[in-house]
């Protein structure tokens, strides 16, 4: 059941972002568009603050990363090869009764925060499965009408009861679970249809789920004929894999290397939710980093090192496997989010199990971030959603474009062909052996390829790979973690949001609500304060302060109200400094303070003198 407290918190956060300028709804006067978002003035910095921050990380920072800025829409054949136009897509049921869509796999997770199920709650208790059949008819009667007016239970109270106690009394069976007891909410004619899942919007039956690919589509060109459909990218990696070879020899990097890229992605999903974090238009930072096979680097080095689970491994080993840098990538990205304000403690971590994993991964581990409306473990516990996906894509994706394309896109080392040379045959054999195993059970597990089928296939593929490493050239493998922008906004809103009771001078309390932001992702950095707007020597210095700002970070100036609303209005905006000019300023009591003003700080709310000579010294290391 989803939390109370929580569902609030979220109501207060979204009141904020709109009421602030963080976010709004997309084409809001005309009712606006399900899962399109615009980001306002502050959500604009905070955003641009985000991927700049991603940005210097991941590219600037870093002598093997350079970045792309490619195409939303590319040709066609690289949603074929990268196999998007075949397996994107998500299970979709239909209302029989609403006709709502809705995603077959989220049904469970969106009942328990609808009315009906949250109001049905209140008469019976689900955990136990205790309940009683006059409360029941009641409530069918009177609130689910309104509520799930499609329900079983509330069409034909009597006999969806009946199924439910018959099968309550088997005591042959296991306990009702939850979910069978919603199913038998749900159903009526229990021998035609067997038990059916109820609709989260009305309670009516569900259509089986049917596949649904969630790329958009359109045509380039006046003509909109098969030939010239195109789709709007699902994702940035795409279009980095196809161009890698472009950059590999424009830039002059070999493998270890990683290309950086952020971009709009779509999806069409079936239904958007949790305010910005599915949505249908979002962005993307996503870092392809290309990496030698094991085979390659154990020829070159002797050895494929490991690191153990937990822990940065510290910095590139030239020796290290796919797992190491699988693991590095994983720890870097959560020393990049701590860096922004996201303390481990509020993040978790997923690995996926083989049965979730996509089609072209071998690892994957989500990062994951405790949203407001996050599912909770057994102790009550938030558990996280996914803000990143860090994959070991192996060589998939440059395989698939290979084959599609026609274009070699493997990568030459001569020292991998001098060290190749000189490998014993045992050692070979041994590396085809592992190989030709691992490839046949992949086939199997993930290909539903019968094991004769899979093991000819692991065979030609040896082939073809040996051959190629013989002559010190490879596919390159990809880690590649892949953050969404808009959680990630999202995540640091929620992260930032706080109410607090404070006092004044006179006693007096009130709540702040202030956004703890960072100070390097902060939209503003600096609120510019002149005490009182009508005295002509304070705005003047206080606009010559905010002069000497605004050329280092972003600068919000107010002058209008007392000066304690002014204070709130930037702490709920999560500006981390606020600076006021005062007659002390103007040296009005004397030399000693002439040209200092108060610096205002927006956690701790205490305030200081300091020189306006030394207020960038004192605010710019902060937001490095
Ligand atoms: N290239 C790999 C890839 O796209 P993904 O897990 O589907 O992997 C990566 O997406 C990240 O993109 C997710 O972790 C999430 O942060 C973001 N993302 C995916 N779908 C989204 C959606 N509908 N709305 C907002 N963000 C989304």
């Amino acid at each position: 059941m989803a939390e109370p407290k929580q569902t609030e918190l979220m109501e207060k956060i979204v009141s904020l972002c709109k009421r602030r300028g963080f976010i709004f709804q997309s084409s809001e006067i005309y009712g606006g568009i399900n899962g399109f978002w615009d980001y306002g003035p502050l959500g604009s910095e905070l955003k641009r603050n985000v991927k700049d921050a991603w940005w210097r990380d991941i590219v600037h920072h870093r002598e093997d990363v350079v970045g792309l800025d490619a195409t939303i829409i590319m040709h066609p054949t690289v949603w074929k090869a990268s196999g998007h136009v075949d397996t994107f897509s998500d299970p979709m049921s239909t209302c029989r009764h609403c006709k709502k869509l809705i995603r077959a796999d989220q049904v469970w997770e969106m009942l328990p925060g609808q009315a009906w199920v949250q109001s049905l709650a209140e008469v019976c208790d689900v955990a136990t499965q205790s309940f009683d059949s006059q409360k029941l008819i009641h409530w069918a009667g009177r609130k689910g009408k309104n509520l799930a007016p499609n329900l079983a239970l509330v069409r034909n109270p009597e006999v969806t009861l009946s199924w439910l106690a018959e099968r309550s009394a088997d005591s042959a069976k296991e306990p009702v679970s939850a979910t069978e007891f919603y199913q038998h909410l749900a159903t009526e004619q229990m021998p035609v249809t067997g038990l059916i899942t109820p609709c989260p919007y009305c309670g009516g039956e569900l259509t089986p789920p049917r596949p649904f690919n969630l790329m958009f589509e359109s045509w380039a060109g006046p003509v909109q004929s098969d030939e010239n459909k195109v789709f709007l990218r699902p994702e940035t990696a795409q279009a980095i894999f196809a161009q890698c070879k472009n950059v590999m020899d424009s830039s002059r990097q070999r493998p270890p290397f990683g290309i950086g890229q952020i971009g709009k992605a779509f999806r069409n999903e079936i239904t958007p939710r949790n305010y910005t974090f599915r949505s249908r238009e979002f962005e993307q930072m996503e870092l392809e980093y290309f990496i030698r096979p094991d085979e390659a680097t154990r020829a070159l080095f002797g050895e494929v090192a490991t690191v153990p689970d937990g822990g940065h491994p510290g910095d590139p080993q030239p020796n290290w496997g796919w797992q190491a840098w699988h693991r590095y990538w994983v720890e870097e990205r959560v020393r990049f989010y701590e860096s922004i304000g996201l303390s481990r403690d509020t993040l978790g971590f997923h690995v996926q199990q083989p049965d979730e994993l996509a089609h072209y991964a071998r690892a994957t581990v989500d990062i994951l971030f405790k949203f407001p409306f996050s599912k909770r473990d057994e102790q009550g516990e938030l558990l996280g959603e996914e803000l990143e996906g860090v994959a070991a894509r192996g060589d998939f994706d440059l395989t698939q474009h290979e084959k599609f394309s026609g274009k070699p896109l493997t990568v030459f080392e001569d020292e991998l062909r001098s060290a190749w040379a000189l490998l014993s045959p045992d050692t070979v054999t041994e590396m085809r052996d592992d190989f030709i195993e691992t490839k046949t059970r992949v086939a199997i597990e993930k290909k539903g390829m019968s094991a004769a089928d899979a093991a000819d296939s692991a065979r030609a593929e040896a082939e073809v790979f040996f051959e190629r490493l013989g002559k010190g050239q490879y596919l390159p493998h990809v880690i590649e973690p892949s953050a969404g922008v808009d959680r990630l906004v999202l995540a640091l809103i929620a992260n930032a949001y706080a109410e607090e009771t404070v006092t004044d001078d006179k006693g007096k309390s009130e709540t702040r609500v202030v956004l703890r932001f960072h100070p390097r992702i902060a939209p503003v950095k600096v609120g510019v304060f002149p005490l009182l707007k009508n005295k002509p020597e304070l705005v003047a210095k206080a606009m010559e302060v905010r002069a000497l700002l605004q050329s280092h970070v972003t600068v919000f100036y107010d002058d209008t109200g007392a000066i304690g609303r002014r204070y709130r209005r930037q702490d709920e905006a999560g500006t981390p400094f606020g600076v006021t000019i005062d007659f002390d300023t103007l040296g009005e009591k004397g030399d000693e303070l002439k040209d200092t003003v108060t610096l205002r700080d927006r956690d701790s709310m205490k305030q200081e003198r300091v020189k306006i000579s030394e207020l960038l010294g004192r605010i710019l290391p902060l937001m490095q």
